[in-house]
């Protein structure tokens, strides 16, 4: 059973949920569904979100469609691996949709996602995704590199990080009830690892546009480090000058710190990274795989880190 990024067990819904909420609750569920016939039918008419081959991308074999779109972590749609394919589909609304870019910027503002969508040539990306539970997939992601927007919306000097907000709307995303972690979810890089080549914004997988339960409308992935890094469902970018702290660092600094680079030889202080388990190739006699510094792709980021204790700045 994995165990993180996860908090304690809470009560089960029916032990702290008064009536009206539950009532409010089976509204939801109810508008949810008649608006997403939408939803319910998406695997069937699932946009198409055509792309060139993009460079980076692992020569392994892609782990199965289904497997990525119905085992996810998505909190705000629950904490069981099951809840955001049961209910993103039917709940999260992605038009209209707009991305707000602030602070230490000269052009800030509202950009609309059907604008972010061309605003760069779609790659096809194939990236190993290593969670920090110890699974890991390999994902043919579609996107354009963040540099690309982060160059036209022009950091000023004083930009050193940026941080990434993603949608909190307890109207869609009946998992804000718990206090997992403090909503939203906040994630955060150096500003090279955001200009980073390797970092994607992300509008599809698998030559489609993104489930809703993957992250839709937009997401950041950032493959040589741990999967939670790579807010989904995205609504502001911030650019700052000092490091953010994210959602899993401010809920619990001693298991999860800013950088979360894949590293085997950094346990978690509950499980070790040593090895991980392929999503797809759980049979009894499954191996594991040994995990890969930096998930694989140190040729190309290790020099970020050049002379950093990466046992201090995990
Ligand atoms: N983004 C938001 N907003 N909420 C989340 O709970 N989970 C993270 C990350 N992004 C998460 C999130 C974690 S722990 C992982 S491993 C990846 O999303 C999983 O992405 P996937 O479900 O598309 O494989």
């Amino acid at each position: 059973m994995p165990n993180c990024p996860r908090p304690a067990p809470e009560p089960s819904p029916s032990e702290i949920t008064p009536p009206a909420v539950w009532q409010r609750r089976r509204e939801l569920v109810q508008a949810g569904v008649a608006a997403g016939l939408i939803g319910v039918a998406a695997p069937l008419r699932a946009q198409k979100l055509p792309a060139k081959p993009g460079p980076y991308s692992t020569m392994e074999k892609a782990t199965p469609e289904k497997l990525v779109k119905e085992y996810c972590n998505f909190y705000e749609f629950g904490t069981d691996k099951e809840d955001p394919a049961r209910l993103a589909p039917k709940l999260l609304k992605t038009r209209p949709w707009t991305v707000q870019v602030e602070g230490e910027v000269k052009k800030p503002g509202a950009y609309d996602i059907d604008m972010l969508l061309k605003l760069a040539a779609m790659e096809d990306r194939i990236y190993r995704l290593r969670c920090v539970e110890a699974w890991s997939a390999v994902v043919p992601w579609v996107g354009y590199p963040l540099a690309e927007l982060i160059k036209r919306v022009e950091p000023t000097g004083n930009a050193k990080f940026v941080e990434f907000v993603t949608l909190a709307d307890p109207k869609q995303m009946p998992g804000l009830r718990a206090s997992v972690i403090d909503w939203p979810y906040v994630e955060g890089l150096r500003m090279d690892e955001a200009m980073h080549p390797l970092t994607l914004l992300t509008f599809g997988m698998y030559g489609e546009v993104l489930p809703a339960q993957n992250g839709a409308p937009l997401r950041i992935v950032v493959p040589w480090k741990y999967g939670f890094k790579s807010g989904k469902s995205l609504v502001k970018i911030r650019f700052v000058e000092k490091q953010p702290v994210n959602s899993w660092q401010r809920s619990n600094p001693s298991e999860y710190g800013f950088y979360s680079n894949v590293n085997p030889n950094k346990d978690h202080p509950r499980w070790s990274q040593a090895t991980e388990r392929r999503l797809g190739e759980d049979g009894l006699f499954a191996k594991r795989r040994p995990t890969l510094m930096f998930n694989g792709y140190g040729e190309q980021v290790a020099s970020l880190y050049a002379g950093m204790d990466l046992n201090k700045f995990y």
